[in-house]
């Protein structure tokens, strides 16, 4: 069972699981067409976006591969996103980790410390060999947040899927727990 020990405080935020009067705040950034450009979701409507946060708030801990935690990050008692994590293989410590912002916050490097935060709990709490992330190649401010936590870039993908309605690319960026350690 892997679970983190919430709340999680960075140096400006708080991270903590997500509660029912969220919903305001996740209609405000996950209803937004500029968020959703590069996520397999279509901007919430408001049922759209309360039958998710039941699902993320049920979801209170990982008991098995393919089970995911979705964490609220908060500032100033404002949900301004969420980061996930993602026990992708229990044999192998494998996980990877998402992030989704509100526009009002990207640009202030809040993405990239609760994302820090998840990965040490990735590494150090719940014991993971190596944390991958993934995003479309044309999603620079991922890509470019995943260099600046330290991830290496893995792989480009050719076409490795239909993202809304055409062929897209995909990096694949990746951290092992040593690297983590000395970075
Ligand atoms: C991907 C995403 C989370 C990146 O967010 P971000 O705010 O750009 O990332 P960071 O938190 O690392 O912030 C970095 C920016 O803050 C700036 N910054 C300002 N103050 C800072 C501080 N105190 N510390 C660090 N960076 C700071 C940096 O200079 C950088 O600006 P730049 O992009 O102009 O160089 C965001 O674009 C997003 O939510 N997109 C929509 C959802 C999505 O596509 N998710 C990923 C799916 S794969």
């Amino acid at each position: 069972m892997l679970r983190p020990d919430y709340p999680i405080t960075t140096a400006r935020l708080l991270l903590r699981p997500f509660q029912p009067g969220d919903l305001d705040d996740v209609v405000a950034y996950r209803g937004l067409p500029e968020v959703n450009r590069y996520l397999f979701s279509e901007p919430y409507a408001r049922a759209e976006a309360e039958e998710n946060l039941a699902k993320w708030i049920a979801l209170r801990e990982i008991t098995a591969e393919g089970q995911w935690l979705t964490t609220a990050v908060t500032l100033d008692g404002r949900v301004i996103g969420e980061v996930d994590i993602t026990l992708r293989s229990e044999e192998h410590r494998q996980g990877e980790v998402g992030y989704i912002f509100h526009p009002a916050f990207q640009g202030r490097g809040y993405a990239r410390e609760a994302t820090e935060a998840m990965l040490k709990i990735g590494f150090e709490e719940f014991g993971l060999h190596r944390i991958v992330a993934e995003c479309d190649v044309r999603n620079e401010p991922s890509w470019r947040l995943m260099e600046r936590l330290g991830m290496r870039r893995e792989a480009h993908l050719r076409h490795h899927g239909i993202f809304k309605g055409e062929w897209a690319d995909c990096f694949v960026y990746a951290m092992l727990a040593g690297e983590h350690r000395n970075h």
